[in-house]
Formats: structure tokens, sequence, C-alpha cells
């Protein structure tokens, strides 16, 4: 497997993986393609940068950026892995790739929000396995009895 900087190429994969992903609504995967789209369009502008899993053909990608005002924080938007091949280390191994570059930047936090409901449901035992905890919960903040959680962790 490898993994690189997002291309034009990626973005129809990308959009037909996040369609089979049932976790995502479909007002989530319009998101997380215009985050896709931005990134291509204007990797140094735009905020959003991705890298891409191919293996050989897309499995997986990883959207992140800056978080505006900070000096060395940034937001991990999106992670998503083919559902033909999730629990076999992509997501480990493009969290990895990402990890790399913030060192390499001398970048030293990464927050994620998600809802409680989502993380209860699949992703919150991944971050934590990746060395983030809970640091922040707004309650109620999606819905009544979906509060937004903020992972966090020091690179
Ligand atoms: C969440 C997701 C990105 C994880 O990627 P993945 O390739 O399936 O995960 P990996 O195989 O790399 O797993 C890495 C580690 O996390 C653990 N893990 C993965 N999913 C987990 C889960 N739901 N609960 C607990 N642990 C989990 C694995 O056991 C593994 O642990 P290890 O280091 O001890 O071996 C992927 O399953 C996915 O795309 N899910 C649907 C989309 C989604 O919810 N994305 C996040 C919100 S944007």
């Amino acid at each position: 497997m490898n993994v690189r900087p997002i291309e034009a190429r990626d973005q129809a994969p990308l959009s037909a993986m996040l369609r089979q992903i049932e976790q995502f609504k479909p007002e989530e995967v319009a998101v997380a393609e215009e985050l896709i789209e931005a990134s291509i369009r204007d990797p140094q502008g735009s905020g959003y940068e991705c890298l891409v899993a191919e293996d050989p053909g897309v499995v997986g990608y990883i959207c992140f950026g800056l978080t505006p005002m900070t000096e060395s924080t940034y937001d991990l938007y999106w992670i998503a892995v083919h559902p033909a091949v999730q629990g076999r280390g992509v997501g480990k191994a493009l969290y990895g790739a990402f990890a790399e570059q913030l060192r390499k930047r001398g970048s030293a936090q990464v927050r994620i929000e998600t809802s409680s409901k989502e993380s209860y449901a699949a992703t919150g035992g991944f971050y934590e396995r990746l060395g983030f905890s809970v640091d922040g919960k707004l309650r109620d903040f999606y819905a009544p009895g979906d509060d937004l959680l903020i992972f966090y962790r020091k690179i």
C-alpha cells in the first residue's frame, strides 16, 4: 500500500467510495466531496489537504488542515477507508503518514471533532487506538443526546 498526496484523478474514485460507506449521510458525503475538491483545486490556499491510500486503486483518504488562528494545531476533518478493506491497517497507515508530515512541519497538536453518536458507533475506538483522548465535550450539541466530542493529542 502506498500513501501519497491527492491528485485530480482521485476525485471520482473517492466520491464513489464515500457513497459506499454506510455511516455517512448524503449531506456528509457532500461536505466531504467539497473538501476533496478544494484540496485539489488549491492545496496551499484552501486550508484543506488530503492524502490518499492506494492498493493498487484508491482504498482510503485522510483530509486535514492547519486550524485557523492557531500556530501549530491541525484539524483532522475526515478519514475514510473503503468498506471492503476496513480493519486491515489502512486507516492507521493514513494517520501515520499525516502525523509524519506534521512532525516535519513542527506542528504540535491534532484536534478531531465528532458526534458522540458516531463515536460510540465506530470511530471513538479507532481514535483512542491512535493515542487520542476526549479532551472536550459539548452536551446536546448536534441534537438532544448527541454531544460534540473533541478528541485531541500532542504529536
Ligand atoms: C474509522 C476507519 C477510518 C478506520 O480505518 P481502518 O483501516 O478500518 O482501521 P485500521 O485497520 O487501520 O485500525 C487501526 C487500529 O484501530 C483499531 N480500530 C479500527 N476500528 C476500530 C473501531 N471501530 N473500534 C475500536 N478499534 C478500532 C484497530 O483494531 C487497529 O488497532 P491496532 O492498532 O491495535 O491494530 C474506517 O473504519 C472507516 O472508514 N470507517 C467509516 C468512516 C468513518 O467513520 N470515518 C471517520 C469519521 S470522518
